[in-house]
């Protein structure tokens, strides 16, 4: 017997990808509906071998539902996500509204799987924001090892990250800059993107940082550990599918880059490519549809007692988003429902 799946978003990126990773990690799915809003009612998307059609969330019924993935946007998250948690489908969100929720868990099946338990208070639980997802996964067992007291990460974030839109604009802008007869348009971001780096994800907030970076610091609290402080900067660039992070890390014990090296090969959901030499890193185009979070350049920070710097990249779409959440998934069949 396995589970009655929803997967709310299906014509999105991450939704998408949800009903890829949820194939091929074949998942236990007795019965899946794909949900979006109602425009995209009978859109048909691909599930493993078969397609099927999409319903509209907002009719749809989750009672004897189990699971509900969803990857809609905090506005109707906000709606929907309680009216299927109180059916008794417990949901899996991806989008900001309950993160910071203390009763709702925040989970990187990786770094803190205890928390799963915490599920039960409200029937939701939150998947990280992309950028933090790939970098908690490089730092939770280095932490383990000599304890993180300071981060600080600059994140080279792809269009994806802003949804199908934001793939969209790259695609276009990038075209127009081809044939001078054509408008360079941006809609979905505040400056052209094609060519260029924007150091702006989201809005600003009072202290002259964006929601952004103030998500990485908080979520990094919230799963690994209250007392590690995150500095970022987040920078949008014209990569389609792939975050990257330049992250500096300054420990209280030292740790030899090669000691770290090592714990990182041997770690879950981490795949270290690390030659000094030309090519011997992994770059965004090379990480995409892969399941890993990768880990270059890692090498000791003489400027300090106990440091180290490292790049980490990985597929936002995947760990950042639809593959964590399916993780999350997996963790609640085995701890909890135990079905399948
Ligand atoms: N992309 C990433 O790297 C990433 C990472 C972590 C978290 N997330 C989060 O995941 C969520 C989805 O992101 P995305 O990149 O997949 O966005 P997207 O490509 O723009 O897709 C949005 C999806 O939500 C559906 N939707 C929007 N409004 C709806 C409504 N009122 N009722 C029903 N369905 C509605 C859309 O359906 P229609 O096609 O019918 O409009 C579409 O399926 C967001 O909360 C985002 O913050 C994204």
């Amino acid at each position: 017997m396995g589970y009655r799946v929803v997967v709310a978003g299906a014509t999105g990126n991450v939704g998408r990808e949800m009903l890829n990773i949820l194939a091929e990690r074949q998942f236990p799915v007795d019965e899946i509906a794909a949900l979006a809003s109602r425009k995209s009612l009978g859109t048909e998307v691909s599930f493993g071998d078969k397609t099927i059609k999409t319903q509209d969330l907002d009719t749809f019924d989750f009672t004897g539902w189990d699971i509900a993935l969803f990857a809609v946007g905090s506005g109707p998250t906000k709606e929907y996500a309680p009216k299927a948690a109180a059916a008794g489908c417990v949901v899996i969100d991806n989008s900001s509204l309950y993160r910071y929720d203390p009763d709702v868990p925040l989970i990187v099946p990786e770094c803190n799987p205890q928390a799963i338990h915490g599920y039960s208070k409200k029937n939701i639980i939150a998947n990280p924001n992309c950028s933090t997802a790939q970098m908690v996964v490089a730092l939770k067992p280095l932490h383990d090892r000599a304890k993180i007291k300071r981060v600080v990460v600059s994140t080279y974030q792809s269009v994806s990250g802003a949804g199908k839109e934001g793939m969209d604009e790259l695609w276009d802008q990038t075209k127009a800059v081809y044939n001078p007869t054509s408008e360079i348009e941006h809609k979905k971001f505040t400056k052209q993107i094609a060519f260029n780096v924007i150091p702006h994800i989201d809005v600003f907030l009072d202290d002259g940082s964006t929601k952004e970076e103030w998500k990485m610091v908080a979520e990094t609290k919230k799963i690994i550990d209250p007392s590690i402080k995150v500095t970022a900067t987040c920078v949008r660039v014209p990569v389609f599918v792939g975050h990257s992070e330049a992250v500096n890390i300054e420990f209280e014990d030292f740790l030899d880059e090669d000691e770290a090296r090592d714990i990182l090969r041997e770690s879950p959901g981490v795949m270290v490519i690390d030659k000094r030499e030309d090519g011997g890193y992994v770059t965004p185009v090379e990480c995409v549809g892969d399941f890993a979070t990768f880990i270059s350049r890692i090498r000791q920070d003489s400027t300090i007692d106990n440091g180290l710097n490292l790049w980490c990249v990985s597929d936002n779409l995947r760990k950042g988003a639809a593959l964590n959440a399916v993780q999350i998934a997996e963790l609640l069949g085995r701890e909890v429902l135990k079905k399948g």
